[in-house]
């Protein structure tokens, strides 16, 4: 596949270095612009690009940045981007450590629904409870008894498919976590966040989470 991934950070890096070694054509970019991302490209052999271009052509996409460097996006982002391309929402809410305070998620609305709002496009929740480090560590082949799930939440089911066959690739099993308006049930405080356990250990976690932000997660 062909991924443009924006954010070359803990997150984007680490699928960068996993999606290409996997033979999918990767361009990446970060806020400070292509040439900061050479060495990373050599490494890697993923393009280097600036944010504008890596949605363009790209048959997937991965939003992973600060949540509250979000709305600094480019406007029209997504411009010609067929609306059957995916796009996978990495992120998180952190308004203590990082983000400050954006009135409507702590007013409520699921993180994620926020995100879509900022960038005008539907997105799938994925990877935002996954340390970026298990994306090295911890992929394991379908069926191994110790491989991890990961929560995924869409609204388009083609989309989600799309997704939860990459993480698949990836080395991770997947659990349909439901609709974006339900995506608080893996956000940051929930008991599927961070976990590492299977199907059934996240399927549990999902269905224990409670919408109310926990105080830790609130600004
Ligand atoms: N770290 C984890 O284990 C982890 C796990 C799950 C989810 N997450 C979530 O995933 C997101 C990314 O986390 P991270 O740890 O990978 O972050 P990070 O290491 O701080 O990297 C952030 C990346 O985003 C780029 N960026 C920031 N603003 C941008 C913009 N306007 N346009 C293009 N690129 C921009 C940065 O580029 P510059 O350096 O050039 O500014 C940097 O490459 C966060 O929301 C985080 O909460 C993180």
């Amino acid at each position: 596949m062909k991924i443009g991934i924006i954010g070359a950070g803990n997150i984007g890096g680490n699928l960068a270095r996993r999606l290409t070694a996997l033979g999918h054509e990767v361009a990446i970019a970060n806020s400070r612009g292509p040439e900061t991302l050479a060495a990373f490209a050599a490494e890697t052999g993923a393009r280097a690009v600036t944010a504008e271009e890596a949605p363009q052509g790209a048959d997937l996409v991965i939003v992973t940045i600060p949540t509250v460097r979000v709305p600094d996006l480019p406007k029209g982002l997504f411009d010609g981007v067929p609306a059957s391309v995916p796009v996978i929402d990495t992120n998180n809410y952190y308004p203590q450590q990082r983000d400050g305070r954006i009135a409507e998620i702590e007013d409520g609305l699921p993180e994620s629904a926020w995100t879509e709002r900022q960038i005008g496009r539907p997105v799938v929740k994925a990877f935002n409870g996954t340390y970026a480090q298990d994306l090295i560590d911890r992929a394991r082949p379908a069926g191994a008894p110790d491989r991890l799930a990961l929560p995924v939440a869409g609204d388009d089911p083609a989309a989600k498919r799309i997704v939860r066959d990459l993480i698949d690739e990836l080395g991770f099993d997947t659990v349909d976590s439901g609709p974006i308006a339900e995506s608080w049930r893996q956000q940051p405080g929930t008991p599927v966040y961070g976990l590492r356990e299977g199907v059934d250990g996240v399927t549990k976690a999902l269905a224990a989470a409670s919408p109310d932000r926990p105080a830790d997660f609130r600004a």
